[in-house]
């Protein structure tokens, strides 16, 4: 008799639920197979000290502790019900909350879960690599909590495909393992997400702009009326918030030590700063770029008729749309977006309803510029004359009205050619990443030593001191353990 509750954390009575047990026997051996052929490189063997949700409650949703990655505890767990919920907005504005799927939208629903869902290992499988490289013990153990929890959130997609979508939700999670990032013939389903995250520079660029997307697209999810997804999204918020703190210090402690550099040396020509084995400031500028926008398109297009439905049915709101002040049904709003006439960028009002996708990109751009200005605060206080900018929204975008136009980061509209000449100017060349790329050879482990390219972080992991052991080797085989552990799990034992 396997205890699904001591090996699968969850507030989902797990425990008595046949059919979502009968799905989960069949699906989290193929998770695991799948975790140790994409998950985090050559990890296997380490035990790391990571954060575990075991309970939603505020002692019980970060556990320390040291574990074996592919040990970790992948729970389930949905923000507790709250009986007098409604649906907020759309046309179904005051009925009592979903429990079930409502019938007419169970296609659309499932799509939306899928995409998310999808976005989850995308992001493991896009960050294997990087432990080989990382900088500091610190941030190894902090890209390896990243990967672990975007394995939960997938299982929280999974859960919902399992415990409502019958047959089609069990196959949808099948192929959500059987998907791969940058894979020719089945990639991930969302560009950003098949983009090659080549070194941490990259990484930190991702975890601030990509998991933040992710953040946002929670958020409208968290409104939805359909509770258990609403319930699901809000408790993985409380895990983004870690991800997005990654990315955001990492590119800061990045520019802390290039500005160290450059002051303690007197130099600011972007070639003798990297022959002193940081990044440059401009090197920093040209990835934001290409984060930035890789990311807005991730939004959708600006007018949309698929937003408008989901908004309309109740399955996807604003960001924090209960906090707004309007009538949650948008008939008769309007909203700005913009397009390129002419050769020129031209602002239109549409009905706001079909232009949500815009909207919660506007409000992403809008808590990205706060983070940008935090870094541009470590180049201020060093007194180096740069700033850091965010280009124009219309820049090297591939989605949406942008898409087939050359919009230079002023926001200027050039000729293709225009464009081209300039744009390693603008965006990371083959050269950028090379060099990148010769600074991170080999990785820093050594506890409390960081690369000479990266300043160290304020604290350490949970409070510790800055050379706590975040990881330590386990001796054994891996290869047979790795047979015996999926050899387990297929014949119905729950790891
Ligand atoms: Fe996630
Ligand atoms: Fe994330």
């Amino acid at each position: 008799m396997i205890n699904y509750t001591e090996k699968i954390p969850n507030n989902v009575d797990l425990g008595r639920d046949r059919v979502l047990q009968r799905a989960l026997e069949h699906w989290q051996p193929a998770y695991m197979g799948w975790w140790y052929d994409m998950g985090p490189d050559e990890s296997h063997n380490y035990e790391v000290y990571l954060r575990t949700a075991i309970s939603v409650e505020a002692d019980g949703w970060a556990q320390f502790g040291y574990v074996k990655m592919p040990e970790y505890r992948w729970g389930i767990f949905l923000q507790p019900r709250d009986e007098k919920r409604e649906v907020n907005f759309g046309i179904h504005k005051g009925q009592a909350a979903w429990q079930e799927v409502p019938g007419e939208y169970r296609s659309t629903l499932r799509r939306v879960i899928v995409t998310q869902g999808d976005t989850e290992p995308a992001s493991v499988e896009q960050q294997r690599m990087l432990g080989s490289s990382c900088p500091s013990m610190y941030d190894l153990r902090n890209i390896f909590q990243v990967n672990v929890e975007e394995g939960r959130h997938l299982w929280a997609m999974v859960y919902l495909l399992h415990r409502y979508f019958g047959r089609d939700g069990r196959e949808e999670a099948e192929s959500l393992l059987a998907r791969r990032s940058g894979d020719a013939d089945n990639p991930r389903i969302l560009g950003a997400f098949n983009e090659p995250t080549p070194d941490w520079l990259a990484f930190y660029m991702f975890t601030f702009f990509t998991d933040r997307d992710g953040k946002f697209q929670l958020c409208a999810l968290a409104e939805s009326g359909f509770d258990p997804l609403a319930r699901t999204c809000r408790f993985m918020l409380t895990e983004e918030a870690h991800h997005m703190f990654v990315g955001e210090t990492g590119i800061g402690r990045i520019i802390q030590r290039t500005c160290e550099v450059m002051k303690e040396n007197k130099v600011d020509d972007p070639s003798d700063v990297r022959a002193l084995g940081v990044i440059d400031l401009q090197t920093i500028q040209r990835y934001l770029n290409f984060h930035y926008s890789v990311t807005l398109d991730l939004y959708g297009s600006d007018v949309s008729s698929n937003a408008a439905n989901y908004f309309t049915s109740g399955l996807k709101g604003r960001f924090r749309e209960t906090k707004l002040e309007d009538d949650h049904v948008l008939s008769d709003a309007e909203y700005p977006v913009s397009e390129v006439v002419g050769g020129k960028i031209l602002t239109k009002q549409v009905p706001a309803l079909t232009a949500l996708n815009e909207r919660l990109r506007d409000d992403y751009i809008e808590e990205i510029a706060d983070g940008v200005g935090r870094w541009q605060r470590v180049i201020d206080n060093a007194g180096i004359p740069f700033r850091l900018t965010l280009p124009h929204k219309g820049f090297h975008r591939a989605i949406g009205n942008f898409a087939g136009h050359f919009v230079s980061p002023d926001g200027e509209v050039l000729s293709e050619e225009a464009w081209k000449k300039q744009e390693h100017k603008w965006l990371p060349s083959p050269q950028d990443h090379a060099f990148v790329q010769s600074l991170m050879s080999g990785r820093v482990v050594e506890p409390g030593k960081f690369a000479n390219w990266i300043a160290p972080p304020a604290r350490g992991v949970n409070n510790q001191p800055l050379g706590f052991v975040a990881g330590k080797p386990q001796t054994g085989c891996n290869g047979i353990r790795r047979k015996v552990m999926i050899w387990l799990s297929f014949n119905g034992f729950i790891l």
